[in-house]
């Protein structure tokens, strides 16, 4: 494995999560759904630990949270283009119009996030002592709550947009009310909506 680029991982790993921060707390002024809002505020408090989670490894493995790396400048970037693009549809003053697209801000975060989890589950398998335990723990930790954050958004928004093009959506959507945790999941939850409707 190359050490540079796990440790490249985690430095983004980190900028993911600060951002992540940032765009559900916008996020959640832009929802107009309740269930959403709720949902929410419970992953913007989930990501808030997380912040805690990775801050911790980067302790116990000896890295400095505050270096600066060229990888972790595009991922800021990319968290902070999310939430002025909503707050430009905030700005806009269509309510419905912005909840889309804090929904998909909130997809393309998320994917990232989960992404980067999976990863560190990668290097988890291949890594020794310290760094896999204390990577292991951390994964553990997270991993299930990346997988909601991601498949549930992915619902909401597909709904939503559903919803907005005056068709009949399934609301909460089904990979919530089917509690979807993998990939394999949600593609099921999709399919069933037909039924759903
Ligand atoms: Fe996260
Ligand atoms: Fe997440």
């Amino acid at each position: 494995m190359k050490d540079e680029q796990v440790r490249e991982l985690l430095f983004q790993a980190l900028e993911t999560e600060l951002g992540g921060v940032q765009v559900y707390t916008t996020a959640i002024r832009c929802a107009q759904n309740d269930d959403l809002k709720e949902e929410w505020q419970e992953y913007l408090e989930q990501t808030k630990k997380h912040v805690q989670i990775i801050e911790d490894v980067f302790h116990k493995l000896g890295l400095d949270p505050n270096e600066p790396t060229p990888g972790r400048k595009v991922v800021k970037t990319i968290g902070e283009t999310l939430v002025a693009s909503m707050e430009m549809a905030l700005s806009e003053g269509e309510p419905g119009a912005a909840q889309l697209v804090a929904c998909e801000a909130v997809v393309m975060a998320e994917t990232k996030d989960h992404q980067n989890w999976h990863l560190i589950g990668e290097v988890v398998k291949h890594a020794k002592g310290e760094l896999a335990k204390v990577l292991k723990q951390a994964h553990d930790e997270v991993e299930d709550e990346e997988d909601e954050h991601l498949y549930h958004t992915k619902g909401w928004c597909r709904e939503l947009w559903i919803e907005s093009l005056g068709m009949k959506a399934v609301l909460p959507p089904p990979e919530e009310v089917k509690k979807v945790e993998t990939a394999i999941g949600a593609a099921r939850a999709e399919q069933a909506r037909s039924q759903m409707v």
